[in-house]
């Protein structure tokens, strides 16, 4: 495994490689989550390449750039287990030098859910990930179900800007009590941890009323709050059924394919998870 820290090391180490090349795009402090998105990479591509790097664009200046965890020679070891080819591990001074002056703004699917709570964050993510597509050169790139919108915003940019690469969705990797796993969730303190599979219950709970027939969307995001309210440590910043494309909130009759969504804090630590409403058994709805 070669780790790279500059654009120019990396293009040549990636000039070497013959056949196709996964992506992983991701912000260091590895988890099984991103180790399952490696094993599709593995599974689809002949090499696969991992990018670590804390992207300070898409942090809000009120959020938590500065104690984002951080463990690089972890990662190191956990990806050169994984058969991992390329790490591209640029410092902040690569990505952005002092004239840096541009930046990737998607419209319309970034305005909801999280870009409504976190402004500027989705022009952050759309910047960094279009830096990383043109730097590595990847075939395809992976990208974690738990972060729904931003593999919205990322299909829209691909689609837009007609970037030459494959986005490959993976679903979500939870703990056993269902938690999502999360480079966040090292911020839980024992109590916290304890009532965070609640963000899980709820959307179980209301996948479970849909498959058993329940059509009406507001009801669902209703069934969200319902079971939510029962956590005290719980603080609710959104519950969402929204059109998996637009992300724009149903109103009325819901429908496959339909993303249930869910922001929730927990002291100072924002988590969220998402669920795609599957088909029913009994019915084309
Ligand atoms: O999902 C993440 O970890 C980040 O948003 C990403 C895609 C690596 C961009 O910094």
């Amino acid at each position: 495994m070669q780790t790279l820290e500059t654009i120019t090391a990396f293009r040549a180490a990636r000039a070497d490689l013959t056949g196709s090349l996964g992506l992983v795009p991701t912000m260091g402090y590895l988890h099984e989550g991103h180790l399952e998105l490696v094993r599709r990479a593995h599974a689809e591509c002949s090499h696969v390449a991992v990018s670590i790097f804390v992207n300070p664009t898409q942090f809000g200046p009120n959020e938590d750039l500065a104690r984002y965890p951080r463990d690089l020679p972890r990662d190191l070891e956990l990806l050169q287990a994984a058969g991992v080819e390329l790490v591209f591990a640029p410092a902040v001074a690569e990505m952005y030098p002092a004239d840096f002056g541009t930046y990737v703004e998607v419209q319309n699917v970034t305005a909801p859910l999280e870009g409504a709570r976190r402004p500027g964050h989705f022009q952050g993510v759309a910047t960094v990930v279009c830096k990383l597509f043109n730097i590595v050169g990847a075939d395809r790139a992976y990208f974690g179900q738990k972060d729904a919108q931003q593999t919205v915003v990322i299909r829209q940019m691909v689609r837009d800007l007609n970037l030459p690469v494959e986005i490959v969705v993976v679903p979500t990797v939870r703990e056993a009590d269902g938690l999502a796993k999360s480079s966040r969730n090292v911020y839980l303190d024992p109590a916290q941890r304890a009532a965070a599979p609640v963000l899980w219950r709820a959307l179980q709970h209301a996948a479970q009323l849909y498959e058993q027939g329940e059509n009406d969307a507001e009801l669902l995001r209703r069934a969200l709050h319902q079971v939510l309210a029962q956590e005290p440590l719980a603080q609710v910043e959104y519950v969402s059924a929204a059109d998996p494309h637009t992300l724009m909130e149903i109103e009325g009759p819901i429908r496959r394919g339909a993303l249930l969504s869910l922001a929730v804090r927990f002291g100072a630590t924002h988590l969220i998870d998402n669920v795609t409403l599957a088909a029913r058994a009994d019915s084309a709805a």
